[in-house]
């Protein structure tokens, strides 16, 4: 196995990297619609409502290292860019969220580099997610070379909240005033009491139906 930050730098190293970054995307892209098949064949329930992935714009990359402080390089790009290919996987439940984050967890060609909790952790600025760094092995014609994807795990409303609260902080340049940030902390918390809300009358619906199937 070998290890991306070997890469080298030039454009050939860039290639190379980009289509390493693809192709794992794909493999990840992959697994997951593989388990939502099986959710559907198996326990006819998807629990993936769904799932949007891309690979990061070289100018994010370049600007999230200057970010951190480190020269554009390849090597420091690989070393240090985890999010160069990234999927979100968006459910209905928070309970879907373990259920996939353990899948993901038994695929054992998969490593699993790094795990981030923010649901049972929130953020400071109320963001919630479960996030999983992987690294997939890429089969090249003459070596494998592993390589990371970072995958996100949210609820629908997980996501909505995200999704504003990112249009927000580049609106005001990651200094948005106060009173934003608290309402936004606020919005956070509707968010955690819907999702429990929509998660305990699922449970509800599905004991009724049990019942009425015995
Ligand atoms: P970066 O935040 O990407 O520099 O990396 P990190 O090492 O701090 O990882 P972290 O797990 O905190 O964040 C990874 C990704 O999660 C980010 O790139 C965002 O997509 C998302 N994220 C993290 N925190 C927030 C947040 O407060 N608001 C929103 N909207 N997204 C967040
Ligand atoms: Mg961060």
């Amino acid at each position: 196995m070998e290890a991306l930050e070997a890469i080298g730098e030039g454009p050939d190293s860039w290639n190379t990297m980009m289509l390493l970054y693809n192709a794992a995307l794909k493999e990840i892209n992959t697994k997951v619609e593989i388990l939502i098949d099986e959710f559907q064949h198996v326990h006819r329930y998807n629990p993936i409502e769904y799932v949007k992935s891309r690979i990061k714009s070289p100018e994010s990359i370049v600007a999230k290292l200057k970010r951190y402080g480190y020269e554009p390089t390849i090597h420091n790009m690989v070393q240090y860019c985890n999010d160069i290919s990234g999927i979100r996987i968006v459910c209905a439940f928070t309970s879907d969220i373990y259920r996939i984050v353990e899948s993901i967890q038994r695929q054992n060609d998969l490593r699993i580099l790094q795990v981030k909790d923010y649901i049972s952790k929130p953020k400071e600025s109320g963001y919630k997610s479960y996030h999983l760094l992987v690294s997939v092995p890429i089969f090249l014609s003459d070596r494998v070379v592993d390589t990371k994807v970072e995958i996100q795990i949210r609820t629908i409303a997980m996501d909505f909240w995200a999704s504003l609260e990112h249009k927000i902080y580049y609106k005001f340049e990651g200094k948005a005033p106060a009173y934003i940030s608290r309402d936004l902390r606020e919005c956070a918390d509707f968010v955690s009491m819907l999702d429990a809300k929509m998660l305990s009358l699922n449970e509800a619906i599905q004991a009724a139906k049990k019942v009425n199937e015995e």
